[in-house]
């Protein structure tokens, strides 16, 4: 879980009161509170009384807003508060123990994940979300349900407004099973939208333009690509090869090429750490030293990668998502297809940051492509920005 920044404190400012935001100014003779954010640095002094009038309404606004954005994934479930920004960045796993019958939750996120493959009989740890769908309704239900409760806690909400964002692939049946999960879980209202489609406001394209831009989101599942224009969606579409698909291709290279077995957490490190999008390697020395099981003999083996081996590993998922996005340009409208080839394509997500994918995309696709600054956040951020002009920007929600 990252920081939580704090709030800034909300005092009453009637003369002589200086009490919390709930005294309704019962220590003044006037009726009125006036509010003051007393940490917002110099703001009087630097400011008139207008500015500053607004400054207070809009910081108000943000730390009252009971809004809650959630980037549900299958790698990585992020979680947004207004006027705090993201305050949960956890794996999506949760350890389930069975026992009599009866399924308890043991842990939700990194305490689940430190769990995987080493858990005794009774105790499973799962990862609800696969291939970007919901593989285990129930798993999920809880992870999300753990979410909502802890957001609940440490932002002192009791029904807040949530908006979770899922697969441009996900069928109704998944759609509904999240919606009614937020709602059960205690939300006031509850939004839906595609993934992509806040990734590319997150990511802080031109959305309202009469141009197209593409949005490419690789995350752990699927790659989900989505083009807006005239703040409308043209096309959202989604295919399950994404940082998954990569991890299980590098577990395939090193049994083909090293007779070594191991395994997908193991693999994931290696892309992670010394991975590449490309074969062609400039002088560069990220080597990696892999310990594992040799297949013919038995025993215990290490093998070192590098950057030439990962790329070589991961050339069929990274062609099977160029195809994906090649299609997805050649299906557009024509004016569009043609803005996209001269405005480029951005990436997003968390496989977005795997070195040289963005080259790769050129070198196989001929178009420009542009990684933004923190691709895995693109997401959530958009989200929360949904969620902040939900009036309008209500035409982007999916139904449940
Ligand atoms: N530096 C990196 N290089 C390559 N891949 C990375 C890197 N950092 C994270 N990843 C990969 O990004 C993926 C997770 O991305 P992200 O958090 O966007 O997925 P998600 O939103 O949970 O999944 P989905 O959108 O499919 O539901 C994982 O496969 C992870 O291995
Ligand atoms: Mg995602």
């Amino acid at each position: 879980m990252v920081g939580v920044p704090p709030l800034p404190a909300l005092v009453c400012t009637q003369e002589g009161c200086g009490q919390g935001l709930d005294c309704g100014g019962r220590s003044g003779a006037a009726r009125t509170v006036r509010l003051a954010l007393v940490n917002i640095t110099g703001a009087e002094r630097t400011t008139g009384p207008q500015g500053l009038c607004v400054m207070w309404r809009f910081a108000v606004n943000s730390v009252l807003a009971d809004d809650v954005a959630i980037d549900l994934g299958t790698a990585n479930t992020l979680v947004h508060v207004a006027g705090r920004g993201v305050i949960i960045d956890e794996p999506s796993v949760v350890a389930i123990q069975s026992r009599a019958g009866s399924r308890d939750v043991l842990a939700v996120g990194e305490k689940a994940k430190q769990m995987l493959g080493r858990t005794p009989e009774g105790i499973e740890t799962i990862r609800p979300l696969r291939d970007g769908v919901i593989a285990d309704f129930v798993a999920t239900e809880e992870m999300l349900r753990h979410f909502i409760r802890q957001t609940k806690t440490i932002a002192g909400f009791i029904r807040p407004r949530i908006l979770v964002s899922v697969p441009a692939g996900a069928t109704p049946v998944e759609r509904r099973a999240v919606y009614e999960t937020a709602l059960s879980a205690g939300a006031r209202k509850v939004f839906l939208v595609e993934e992509p489609v806040a990734a590319a406001i997150g990511a802080g394209l031109p959305v309202d333009e009469p141009t197209g831009s593409m949005i490419v989101d690789i995350g752990g599942g699927t790659t989900d690509v989505a083009v807006l224009s005239l703040g409308g969606v043209v096309q959202a579409r989604s295919i399950r090869c994404a940082g998954n698909a990569m991890d299980e291709a590098i577990v395939r290279h090193v049994r083909r090429q090293h007779h070594l077995l191991i395994g997908e957490a193991n693999a994931e490190r290696i892309k992670v750490e010394a991975g590449s999008a490309s074969t062609y390697v400039n002088g560069e020395t990220a080597e990696i030293f892999i310990r594992g099981r040799d297949l013919r003999e038995g025993k215990p083996k290490t093998v070192i990668l590098g950057p030439h081996d990962i790329g070589e590993a991961l050339t069929d998922p990274i062609e099977q998502i160029a195809e994906f996005i090649q299609r997805a340009i050649e299906d557009l409208p024509p004016e569009i297809s043609t803005d996209i080839c001269e405005r480029g394509i951005y990436l997003s997500g968390g496989g977005a940051k795997l070195p040289k994918l963005d080259s790769e995309f050129e070198r196989r696709l001929g178009v420009k492509v542009h990684l933004p600054e923190k691709p895995e956040n693109c997401v959530i951020e958009g989200s929360a920005a949904i969620l902040r002009q939900i009036a309008e920007r209500d035409h982007l929600l999916i139904k449940p």
